[in-house]
This record gives C-alpha cells, sequence and structure tokens, in this order.
C-alpha cells in the first residue's frame, strides 16, 4: 500500500475480532516503528508486545481510557530511556507503528502512557526496568468493524498568508494552521443578520 494510502485509512479501532495477529506481522509492526527519527539519533525506545490474555486484561483494569485492551489480541507498549527527547521520540516511534498496522488491514488504538497515574505500574506489570519512560500502548487486532474517520476541512486549516498578521514576510509559502477565525467571521455574520432582522421587526 501507498504511504498516502495508509495514512488515510488510519483511524482508531476499539473493537476487534477474537483472532489472533501472527508473530511475524507484530515483528514488522515493531520494525516500522524502530526506523522512527530519535532526537540525536539515540533510539531510546523499547516495544515490549503483550498477547498474553491475563497482562492483557490486568493492564486495561489499571487504564482506564484503554479499557478495551482486554478485548484486543495484543498491545505492543512503547517505553523509552529517560533522554530529553523521549517523548517526541516514542511517539514518532508510536506513529510509525499506526500506520504499519492501518497498512496490514489491523485495528489499532494509541492509549496515553506519558504522565499517567498508572505509567510506572504497567510497566512493573511487565517487567521492564523502572527507570523506562511509558510512552504509549497501542491496541492491536483484527478490526470488528470500520471506524468513523472524522477530519476538519483541509480547506480549514490553510491561509496563503495573504492579511494575516502573524504571517512573516516570504508570502510565496502557504502555511497550514486551524484557521479559526475564519469560523469566527462566519459566526459573527450570522449572529449580525439575526439581529439585523430581529431590530428590523421591531
Ligand atoms: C497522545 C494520544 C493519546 C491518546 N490516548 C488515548 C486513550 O488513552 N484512549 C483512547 O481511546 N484513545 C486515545 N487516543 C486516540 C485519540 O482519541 C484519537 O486519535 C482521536 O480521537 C482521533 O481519532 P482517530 O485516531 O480515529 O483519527 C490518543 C491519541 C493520542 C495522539
Amino acid at each position: 500500500m501507498e504511504l498516502s494510502a495508509a495514512i488515510g485509512k488510519r483511524a482508531s479501532v476499539r473493537e476487534y475480532k477474537k483472532d489472533p495477529v501472527e508473530k511475524a506481522l507484530l515483528e514488522g509492526l515493531v520494525d516500522a516503528a524502530r526506523r522512527a527519527p530519535s532526537a540525536r539519533a539515540v533510539e531510546p525506545w523499547e516495544f515490549i508486545i503483550v498477547t498474553d490474555k491475563k497482562l492483557l486484561q490486568a493492564i486495561s483494569s489499571i487504564a482506564p481510557n484503554g479499557v478495551f485492551i482486554k478485548d484486543a489480541a495484543c498491545c505492543i507498549v512503547v517505553a523509552s530511556e529517560d533522554v530529553k527527547y523521549y517523548l517526541e521520540d516514542g511517539c514518532a516511534a508510536t506513529e510509525n507503528l499506526l500506520l504499519a498496522a492501518a497498512d496490514c488491514g489491523l485495528g489499532a488504538c494509541w492509549i496515553a502512557g506519558d504522565k499517567k497515574p498508572y505509567d510506572k505500574e504497567v510497566l512493573a506489570m511487565l517487567g521492564a526496568p523502572e527507570a523506562l519512560r511509558l510512552v504509549s500502548i497501542i491496541s492491536l487486532g483484527w478490526p470488528a468493524k470500520s471506524p468513523h474517520r472524522r477530519r476538519s476541512a483541509l480547506s480549514m486549516m490553510s491561509c496563503t498568508g495573504k492579511g494575516s498578521e502573524w504571517m512573516p514576510q516570504a508570502t510565496s509559502h502557504i502555511y497550514y494552521r486551524k484557521n479559526q477565525s475564519t469560523r469566527i467571521y462566519a459566526c459573527a455574520a450570522v449572529s449580525a443578520a439575526a439581529l439585523t432582522m430581529f431590530l428590523a421587526r421591531n
């Protein structure tokens, strides 16, 4: 699959079929994750593949935002040495892993790990060294149903910079950002029209 197709196909999947995921596929996901960029090329990450049902149940019982982990075929825990950019590095690896999962047709969901009350406990459960930081937990399995894919339109994220106060001098570039002002102006226009009609009637 082309990268753009995998990016377009990726969405969080939280409901899975009971079928297991082959070890070779899981290794492929870790291979994709370890190819992520890392600051100063330190590659600080560790990947822990969890397939044991009791462990999946135990993780889901202490991570309230990942209760569905218990029904996943497995999860991959992304941990990192406590280096300066551990979070950025770990997140880059996590996204690579998610895209590789989408490429294989697997369902996956990123579950928060960093700074969560359960971060240390999850790592301890897995027998990981105490010095590691938990970055994310990725639940995995064959999707039970198609996920929703919702995104704001690209046109809402872009502006050519003309008339934007924050724009630097170079106007030959197109900058992408969340163009909140468009929405605010649209709301203001509708409100002004409603007020005009109200005043005209009264
Ligand atoms: C840093 C991060 C933490 C997340 N943590 C959770 C989580 O703990 N539980 C969960 O169900 N989804 C979690 N998600 C998934 C988001 O809810 C999801 O990406 C978002 O709703 C957009 O939907 P999509 O992934 O289908 O595009 C997390 C995503 C990110 C990037």
